[in-house]
């Protein structure tokens, strides 16, 4: 059988690449962003909208799914696939994130991470062995390497040691892992900003010859700058042929210049979260529909925008409705979605075009234009 994962670059520039996907349930082109639909739904929109959009790869989280509705019923259903009537292509996050973003309810030992619900009383210890077996029962096309995450600004040794359990438990996520043949298992880097920590860890990783790899503990309130170099450092150094995944990053800005890095792959609750609060994305940066000023701006949130919020309504209506009706929030982030899927696009194309420079520069200008 074919590998899994295919990936053909048809352009480059510099260090930014536009290329093809090939996954078991489709073609995807990158650079893209992952929607995030952490417990099995996206929050607010539905499946069929995020196709109609054309979303081709979406995220879900293994911690959540494996509290509810559970590995096994997911197992015996056939797959999250047919579970949500979803066509195209999933990636599950391992778990490993948890044990930051659920720290207060977290313990790691070098067996694996025991985590107390958030929702009840029950504990769940989560292994290598047990993140992998769950994501083989949820069939994700892509699946990850369970990771010891500790906070960027984590120092030394804590972070030396979180980086190199990350390596030992790939070599027990590899061993445990039944689907070579349909889902691909992607290792993360880990070593927060400090280089000697990355090359290290970047040097483990590569000798596992994975499908993909995905660059981790980032986006966690270190310093902008410390930030771009722990991109490039990992971007300079991953395997040219194999696609390259930033985790949790989805800020436009981030996206457009990580690209620009080489980073493949995205994703971030950011565009939907920021959308439930009333922020909408546009090409001249964040416009807040809760603002007085949109009750009498009669346009949509985005000239040109062809999304289902864009085609039938004006900010006047949505400010409007937004006091009073949830549907509000749900059009937004349709919006924002739709405005991250077509930003990929048009920085594929734009590569493949030869146009990136002047894609970004045009991108930036309006961006950080004051007057909208
Ligand atoms: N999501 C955002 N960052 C990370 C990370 O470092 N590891 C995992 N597993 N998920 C993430
Ligand atoms: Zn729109």
């Amino acid at each position: 059988m074919a590998k899994p994962l295919e990936f053909t670059i048809l352009a480059t520039h510099n260090f930014a690449r536009a290329s093809i996907m090939r996954l078991p349930h489709g073609e995807v082109k990158t650079p893209v962003y992952m929607p995030v639909g952490t417990k099995g739904a996206m929050k607010g929109v539905t499946y069929q909208e995020m196709d109609d959009m054309g979303c081709k790869l979406l995220l879900a989280n293994t911690y959540h799914l494996a509290y509810k509705p559970s590995g096994d019923l997911l197992e015996k259903i056939g797959g999250l696939h047919k579970f949500i009537n979803w066509k195209n292509n999933i990636l599950t996050d391992s778990g490993g994130f948890q044990m930051v973003s659920l720290s207060q309810l977290s313990e790691v030992t070098e067996d694996g991470v025991t985590f107390e619900s958030p929702y009840d009383k029950s504990t769940m210890h989560l292994r290598p062995e047990d993140s992998i077996h769950t994501q083989n029962q949820i069939g994700a096309d892509i699946i990850m390497a369970l990771d010891d995450v500790v906070r960027t600004t984590t120092v030394r040794p804590r972070m030396k040691e979180a980086s190199e359990r990350t390596t030992r438990w790939l070599d027990r996520d590899i061993a445990a892992h039944r689907r070579k043949n349909d889902q691909n298992l992607f290792p993360i880097v880990q070593g927060g900003v400090d280089p000697n920590l990355r090359e290290q860890s970047l040097n483990d990783l590569i000798q596992r010859e994975a499908n993909g790899y995905a660059i981790g503990g980032l986006a966690g309130g270190e310093d902008k700058f410390d930030f771009w170099k722990t991109v490039a450092q990992c971007t300079a150094k991953l395997p040219n042929d194999k696609p390259r995944y930033l985790m949790g990053v989805g800020y436009p800005v981030d996206v457009v210049v990580c690209s620009c890095l080489g980073v493949d792959m995205f994703d971030c609750v950011f565009s939907t979260r920021t959308a439930r609060f009333g922020t909408a994305f546009t090409d001249y940066g964040f416009l807040k529909i809760k603002n007085h000023q949109a009750a009498n701006i009669f346009q949509p949130i985005q000239d040109k925008c062809q999304c289902q919020a864009c085609k039938s309504y004006t900010q006047s209506y949505l400010h409007y409705l937004i006091a009073k009706e949830e549907v509000a929030c749900h059009l937004i982030s349709i919006h924002n979605l739709n405005y991250l899927i077509q930003l990929m696009l048009n920085l594929h194309q734009s590569i493949i075009n030869g146009k990136l420079i002047e894609f970004v520069n045009e991108f930036l200008r309006k961006w950080y234009k004051k007057e909208g």
